[in-house]
């Protein structure tokens, strides 16, 4: 078939009635049964540090917001809940930080790596999510047990890069590009992705985003609207952004036309999507997304990583997420993918 041409991409980006919009959805959700199934996997999310040393000017865990609690998990906590996990036959997790590039820090991360795999047996898959690293930390990594990482490019293009993040020496748009191809070298699953509504951002530009995934060729997909942060720089220019709900239904399109354009990745339902519409998560699910992220952290830690207002979960914990994630997918009809690792099909079939 076809690919799906920039100026298709567009239209069906520009979508306005509500008929036409759900017509999209259904035609995403359609592919998603035929080439991935109607099975849902579940990620356990361990947000393990909220320490970073950058500062994107659209995140609340930026180094310059000083009213914030830094705060790193203990080893232990960490194995706590990549215990419940495994009990609960989440197929896998996923570990994500703020970003530091310290040789301790990879050390730690490496021995956490370490440990998991042999508390479960080697049967939990682990994903990373810890930002720009050198390529030789990846790749001990990698050799340690994770197989996935993920690193989102936030957006393909250049001078909104440089609108978002601020131009110095360590938020260079190549170094980001470099990291992705020394994951894919090195053998990881890779997953990437955008932020949807960002101010300055145009609907060509999130067409772009979307070719430039597919050129990349990732396995995986995470993507999710932008929501403002009172504490961060960005949210001086938050006349320029669209309503909430207006972002909200970008996303959902995105969702949609990256599962008609990538057929067999996996795509997950982001969080942020929550924030913003209390079913977020699920209707992602009905426009074409596959994984969901249910939080892990331990409770106590939650309030202090908040990447954007209103993120959900915050005052729930591990337990009462997975039964509220089971209800809410139950409730749309879908089935949950227990104890298995549901790797990204694409995956397989470029390894071959
Ligand atoms: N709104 C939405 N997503 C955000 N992220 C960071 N800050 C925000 C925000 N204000 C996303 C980024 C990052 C991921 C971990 O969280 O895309 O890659
Ligand atoms: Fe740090 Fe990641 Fe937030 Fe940027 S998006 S400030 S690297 S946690
Ligand atoms: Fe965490 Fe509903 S998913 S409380």
């Amino acid at each position: 078939m076809k690919e799906l041409s920039r100026t298709e991409i567009i239209h069906l980006l520009s979508l306005s009635k509500r008929s036409d919009i759900e017509g999209l959805f259904k035609r995403a959700y359609e592919i998603k049964k035929e080439f991935v199934g109607t099975k849902v996997y579940f990620r356990g999310l361990i947000e393990f540090s909220n320490i970073c040393s950058k500062n994107c000017y659209y995140c609340g865990l930026r180094a310059g917001n000083k009213d914030l609690k830094r705060y790193e998990i203990s080893e232990k906590e960490v194995l706590e809940a990549v215990d419940i996990a495994w009990k609960s036959k989440y197929g896998s997790i996923v570990l994500q930080s703020g970003e530091i590039s310290t040789p301790d820090f990879a050390d730690k991360v490496e021995r956490l790596l370490d440990k998991i795999k042999k508390a479960t047996n080697n049967e939990i898959g682990i994903t990373l999510s810890c930002g720009e690293q050198p390529r030789d930390v990846y790749q001990r990594w990698f050799d340690a047990g994770a197989h996935r990482y993920l690193l989102r490019i936030e957006t393909s293009n250049q001078d909104l890069y440089y609108k978002i993040h601020p131009n110095d020496k360590d938020h260079i748009f190549g170094d980001r590009l470099e990291c992705l191809r020394s994951l894919k070298e090195i053998g990881y699953q890779v997953g990437s992705g955008i932020m949807v509504g960002l101010p300055f951002q145009s609907i060509e530009s999130i067409a772009d985003d979307l070719i430039f995934l597919r050129d990349l060729d990732v396995d995986m997909i995470g993507l999710g609207p932008y929501v403002e942060h009172s504490n961060t720089p960005l949210y001086e220019h938050r006349h320029y952004l669209i309503p909430k709900k207006d972002r909200f239904d970008l996303a959902l399109k995105c969702i949609a036309i990256l599962r008609i354009m990538m057929k067999d990745i996996n795509l997950a339902s982001a969080t942020a999507l929550q924030a913003i519409d209390e079913e977020g998560r699920e209707k992602a699910l009905m426009a074409g997304a596959n994984i969901i992220m249910p939080n892990l952290t331990p409770q106590k830690y939650r309030g202090d990583y908040l990447l954007y207002e209103d993120k959900p979960c915050t005052n729930e914990n591990a337990i009462q997420c997975k039964g509220c994630l089971e209800k809410r997918v139950q409730k749309y009809g879908e089935s949950i993918g227990y104890g298995e690792w549901g790797d990204s099909k694409h995956y397989k079939k470029r390894k071959k």
